[in-house]
């Protein structure tokens, strides 16, 4: 068995976390959520998305999380679905965006209004000119092992999304799984079908968590040589177009699994835990971390739990 020597993680929180909170943070506090994230060591952070305040309330003000977010040791991203939110993200100095297809067409039409299709050629024209700016596009794909509408996925669908985004020009793709219904082998089978479209290190993936089954398909992607991880503090979050869809895995957890495997992550676990904290008292709800909870069982204050790795 083979595992990366490194782990990369994409701090998601900020966005796929908040944005399916009942409670919305103010840019300030989502800010300062950024700010103890990235000093925990994450050097990868999605801040905020720049789409219809009507559909998404919560990412209302990005461009004042990010005016606030530290500038330092920390790469920013944002959603961006048109070239309307390419402007806003540019104007507010986003680092990196991320443009967000589907391999399930009722799933594409849910959640951003357009087919697969539409939203390729649309996605085209926001990469080349995110591109003419200097930022870089991150490429997601939703629904890759099931679709709350449609059920199963056929994973070909995933493999040519996949390469339609590389091709104009993203630099990664983060394999969603939107409903967290995938299984490790099925996770496996999917990263080795997509891998001959694309290279290993473009290759990002996503795991929502609503079946239990995230950490073991990280496992089992890893051991194919996936070396990006996407991941929520505290686990928190889901997707207000997937009904019932759990948070993302918790970034308490991966790390924890991934220091407990020597795998380097450059993460402090002790910080990420305060950053986690500090987010679960501000969205007045409990984390869905189970080493987070874990530490608070051990202790009543989880910031002075005893030592540990
Ligand atoms: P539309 O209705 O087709 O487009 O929406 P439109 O051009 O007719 O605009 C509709 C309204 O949105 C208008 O406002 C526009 O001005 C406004 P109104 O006139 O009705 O007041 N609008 C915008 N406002 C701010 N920023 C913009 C923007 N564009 C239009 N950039 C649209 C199309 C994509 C805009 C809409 O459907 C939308 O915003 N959807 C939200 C999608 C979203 O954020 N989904 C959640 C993230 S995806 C996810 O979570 C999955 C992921 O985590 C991976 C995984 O887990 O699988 C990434
Ligand atoms: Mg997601």
């Amino acid at each position: 068995m083979s595992l990366p020597a490194r782990v990369s993680i994409v701090e998601v929180g900020p966005r796929d976390g908040l944005q399916n909170e009942t409670l919305t943070l103010s840019p300030q506090i989502r800010a300062e959520l950024i700010n103890r994230l990235a000093a925990a060591g994450l050097s990868r952070i999605e801040a905020g998305s720049f789409v219809s305040p009507a559909a998404v309330p919560q990412m209302a003000h990005t461009d004042e999380t990010l005016a606030l977010a530290p500038k330092h040791n920390v790469r920013l991203s944002v959603l961006v679905p048109n070239l309307r939110g390419l402007a806003a993200a540019l104007a507010a100095g986003a680092d990196e965006i991320a443009v967000f297809a589907a391999a399930s067409e009722t799933f594409s039409k849910r959640n951003i209004n357009c087919s697969i299709e539409e939203s390729l050629a649309r996605y085209a024209e926001v990469v080349a000119e995110a591109q003419r700016h200097g930022v870089i596009a991150r490429g997601y794909i939703s629904c890759v092992l099931g679709c709350p509408y449609e059920g199963e996925v056929d994973s070909n669908r995933v493999t040519s999304v996949a390469g339609a985004l590389l091709d104009m020009g993203c630099f990664e793709v983060s394999l969603g799984d939107t409903i967290g219904v995938g299984a490790p082998l099925q996770a496996r089978r999917l990263v080795e079908r997509v891998a001959r479209v694309a290279p290993l290190e473009k290759i990002a993936v996503h795991f929502h968590d609503t079946y239990g089954q995230a950490l073991a398909n990280i496992f089992a992607c890893l051991e194919v040589g996936v070396s990006v991880v996407d991941s929520s503090i505290a686990g928190l979050g889901g997707c207000p177009f997937a009904p019932g869809a759990a948070g993302n895995v918790a970034t308490e957890d991966v790390v924890y699994m991934l220091q407990r495997m020597d795998v380097e992550t450059g993460v402090s676990l002790d910080r990420l835990l305060e950053a986690g904290a500090f987010a679960c008292r501000e969205l007045k709800r409990a984390p869905a971390s189970r080493v987070a909870q874990a530490y608070a069982a051990r202790c009543d204050n989880p910031i002075e739990a005893p030592s540990r790795r």
